[in-house]
């Protein structure tokens, strides 16, 4: 099992060292991202205002993925993509990825001919998702059960659009890890097609919680041909090089540190020696010190809020994601929790905004490199 180095209040090293880590190209440049790194679908987090976010703080000329949170084949059919909150994308957004949950080409096909409308850069299929619902319907992770159920999955989903499908998966189907398994079921979704795929190495049973045992993706990845990319406890700008440089990955999903520092793509971007800012932040350095980073995260709930306004019409739909979101990520900095429920208390976007500013005003909330998933 790798533990991941230290779990306590750090300075910004990179700010501190300056050190220059060379970005490896990896067998995801084959699908053209010359920049390896992405964002996780999650559920109630991953909406058009969150990746819009994401997108507002990379720097120009780079194109992390951003997954949607998993979607229902069952439902999407019926659904509209400009008035369904989970659907929505913005104008012109590329670069995303929706997640589809099911197991039925009569539901899978639809789905994707009806999101492709929405021009997103691939598909792909949760092989993960653990809680009962899903597993009720032998969706998420239960497909991990049968490689060959799970391979037909891939080819419908295939043979309903041109674009690259990938599949999200756990490190094992069960209680503990297996690698032979983990092996032979990444081996018929790679005979399926599938173009490429993230490991999440944690078993079911430990869900979210706990650290993630990295060194199943470098095995995986050492025997496939598609790319694997590295999912799971992955907190910092250090951590997501580290899935490339010592875990040998092909990329590096990023799931809720992005809610604690969406601007970590600027990060990996600086530690890589890229010196483009983000669109509007010519002049500035990315926050990397604890103080910054709490400076930070005032200024972009602030965004947030103003994005989900545009985004969500109704008021009390935006309270509840960007509470989420608080709740989320906001255990990355050393007041979070007085901040998390400062925002549950308010009961209007304009109340939250002025709390939020006041906040702002009050605390210098620095951040924690990184924290225990207890
Ligand atoms: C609130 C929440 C919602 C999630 N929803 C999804 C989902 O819709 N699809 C999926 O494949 N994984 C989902 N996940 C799992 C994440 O994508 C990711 O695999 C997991 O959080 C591990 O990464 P982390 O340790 O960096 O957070 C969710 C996780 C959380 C915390």
């Amino acid at each position: 099992m790798s533990i991941p180095s230290p779990t306590d209040v750090q300075s910004g090293s990179h700010a501190e060292s300056g050190k220059v880590i060379p970005l490896p190209r990896t067998r995801l440049s084959i699908l053209g991202l010359e920049f390896p790194f992405m964002v996780a679908p999650m559920v109630g987090l991953s909406n058009v205002a969150f990746r819009e976010l994401v997108r507002s703080y990379t720097p120009v000329g780079l194109n992390p993925l951003r997954f949607t949170e998993m979607l229902s084949t069952r439902r999407i059919p019926d659904e509209k993509l400009e008035t369904t909150n989970e659907l929505k994308t913005a104008p012109e957004e590329a670069f995303f990825v929706p997640q589809l949950l099911g197991n039925e080409e009569q539901y899978i096909a639809p789905s994707v001919k009806k999101l492709a409308q929405t021009n997103p850069w691939g598909f792909d299929i949760n092989m993960g998702c653990p809680v009962s619902h899903t597993l009720k319907h032998n969706w998420g992770v239960r497909l991990m059960g049968d490689p060959g159920y799970a391979a037909q999955v891939v080819e419908w989903t295939k043979r309903s659009s041109d674009k690259p499908v990938s599949v999200k998966l756990r490190g094992s189907a069960g209680e503990s890890e297996q690698l032979d398994y983990l092996l032979q079921f990444t081996a018929a979704l790679e005979s399926a097609g599938a173009d490429w795929l993230t490991i999440h190495p944690r078993p079911r049973a430990q869900q979210h919680k706990g650290v993630a045992n990295w060194d199943l993706v470098r095995e995986v990845a050492r025997v496939r041909k598609i790319p694997v990319v590295a999912n799971g406890d992955i907190q910092t700008a250090h951590d997501a090089l580290r899935m490339l440089t010592e875990f040998s990955a092909d990329g590096a999903m990023i799931a809720r540190a992005a809610t604690a520092r969406p601007w970590i793509m600027w990060q990996i971007a600086e530690l890589t020696g890229n010196t483009v800012a983000p669109f509007g932040r010519e002049h500035e350095k990315c926050p990397w010190t604890p103080e910054e980073e709490g400076r930070e995260y005032i200024n972009a709930c602030l965004k947030l809020l103003v994005l989900m306004q545009q985004f969500f019409p109704k008021e009390e739909y935006v309270l509840e994601k960007f509470r989420f979101f608080a709740a989320t990520g906001s255990r990355w900095y050393q007041f979070g929790h007085s901040f998390w429920k400062m925002c549950t208390k308010a009961k209007s976007c304009a109340e939250l905004r002025d709390s939020i500013e006041d906040f702002g005003r009050r605390f210098e909330n620095p951040s924690y490199q990184r924290v225990k998933f207890l």
